[in-house]
């Protein structure tokens, strides 16, 4: 089939690679020129595991194609996906602007037949405002074009979003008439051999769907944060508590993780933008503001630890800080706890030396005009001389390191590990001052 795809960024370029690994002929658009040039040249913006080779393989097998014009994205596809970014706008909402601007592109370049399916994450409601927006495009052109809009909310994860597209757990569409959905049907067949996993149900709850499935997994981590809050002060160990309640498979293991909180570019902005959409119907969303309220005090608990540790007194010190991204396996940064560990550190005085497997060339960015902040590329550089050192991102390169060259290298040894990842046994037998979550 012919797609298009507007937006080529983890998602657009995610399901780019994906749709045309399968054999779909796939243009992926993006208003960033330079992107798209780098694209063309083989540079991928994103770092994703597996998708350079990918995209590299489907482009050089004709069946991937980059561009910056939308009217060329229009006039190929028989089905075009929206998939630009809903960042959270002053208020919480979702800014639609950029679904809009799509929207409204596509209606000034329509000339036949279309299915506009929307991927990016938007809220009950968005769909419809696409087609009028469109509908309002193509009247003012004088034509009278048939075309539907679907919705098609992304559930793939950073890190892992390759194998998240290629085997989902689930395919969940919106439509309201039978032409769209066997259209989608016949796109996502090659996904579906194993078994059928196509769910296809009424627009607002496909668009309600995706808000519902974050919203349950932001509020598993923050009742687990919040349970490990409780364990600190009741002396009970929150990692026997989380074994404890997992085996029971009502729970399961998954996503009950105690840590330095939730960030990302999904989870913060789509819990804040659901509590918005039940607020502006007229439901008063307590569970919600409680979830976001839990992770934003969370995100400071590493921050706390450490500050207690030194009884408020930073200034002057070195922390090492052990992962920038918002979890392992990305380079993405947005709303990541580190933001919030780094300023803090830097704000009361201290120096930051930290060590991302791949975030380095953002964190670059973000901390370029912050006096104290340096970027190392080893670990263990990052602690040389150091007061102390927050593991703040799971890296798999962080899990089993050398304790006794940590405590040589360090100026004091002391460790706050902001995801439990290490055994607080065996970092303590090595002389060092250890701290983690929720556990004694
Ligand atoms: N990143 C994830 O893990 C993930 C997972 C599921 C769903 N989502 C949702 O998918 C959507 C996209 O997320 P993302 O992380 O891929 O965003 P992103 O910021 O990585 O990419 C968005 C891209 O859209 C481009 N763009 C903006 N306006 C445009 C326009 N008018 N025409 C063409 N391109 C335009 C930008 O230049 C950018 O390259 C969001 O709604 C997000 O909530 C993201």
């Amino acid at each position: 089939m012919r797609v298009s795809i507007a937006g080529s960024g983890y998602v657009g370029l995610v399901s780019g690679a994906g749709l045309s690994d399968v054999g779909h002929h796939v243009v992926c658009m993006d208003i960033d020129e330079a992107r798209v040039e780098g694209l063309k040249n083989g540079i991928v913006p994103i770092f994703e595991p597996g998708l350079d080779r990918m995209l590299e393989t489907n482009f050089s097998q004709g069946r991937l194609e980059f561009t910056s014009s939308i009217a060329r994205a229009v006039e190929h596809a028989e089905v075009l996906f929206i998939a630009v970014g809903t960042p959270p706008d002053e208020d919480g909402s979702a800014d639609l602007s950029h679904v809009l601007a799509v929207a409204s592109a596509v209606g000034d370049h329509m000339n036949k037949t279309l299915l506009v399916v929307v991927k990016s994450t938007v809220p009950v409601g968005t769909c419809h405002k696409v087609k009028e927006t469109i509908s309002r495009k193509l009247s003012e052109r004088g034509l009278e074009i048939d075309f539907s809009v679907a919705s098609n909310p992304e559930f793939l994860k950073e890190g892992a979003a390759i194998a998240d597209f290629m085997k989902p757990d689930r395919i969940v569409v919106g439509v309201d008439n039978e032409k769209a959905e066997n259209l989608l049907r016949e796109l996502y067949a090659p996904f579906n051999r194993n078994h059928q996993k196509l769910l296809c149900m009424d627009v607002r709850s496909s668009e309600l769907t995706k808000y519902a499935a974050n919203a349950m997994l932001a509020t598993k981590i923050s009742l687990m944060n919040e349970l490990s809050n409780v364990a600190s002060h009741v002396g009970a160990d929150i990692e026997h508590v989380r074994n404890g309640i997992g085996s029971d498979p009502r729970i399961g293991y998954s996503f009950i993780y105690p840590g330095a909180g939730y960030g990302g570019s999904c989870f913060p902005k789509d819990v804040r933008a659901l509590e918005h959409t039940a607020r502006a119907n007229g439901y008063e969303p307590e569970l919600l503001k409680a979830v976001e309220a839990v992770n934003n005090r969370q995100k400071h608990r590493p921050f706390e630890i450490l500050s207690r540790h030194f009884d408020g007194k930073i200034e002057g010190l070195t922390v090492a800080v052990w992962g920038l991204s918002f979890k392992p396996n990305t380079d993405d940064m947005r709303e990541a706890p580190s933001l919030y560990l780094v300023d803090s550190i830097l704000n009361a005085g201290g120096s930051v030396r930290a060590q991302d497997p791949q975030a380095a060339d953002e964190a670059a960015r973000i901390f370029c005009d912050r006096p104290g902040f340096e970027i190392v590329v080893d670990p263990y550089e990052a602690a040389r001389d150091a007061d102390a050192l927050v593991l703040i991102t799971e890296w798999k390169l962080y899990w089993a390191p050398d304790f006794d060259r940590l405590r040589q290298e360090m100026n004091q040894a002391v460790i706050v590990d902001g995801r439990n990842i290490w055994s607080p046994e065996v970092v303590r037998r090595r002389g060092i001052t250890y701290y983690s979550i929720g556990r004694p």
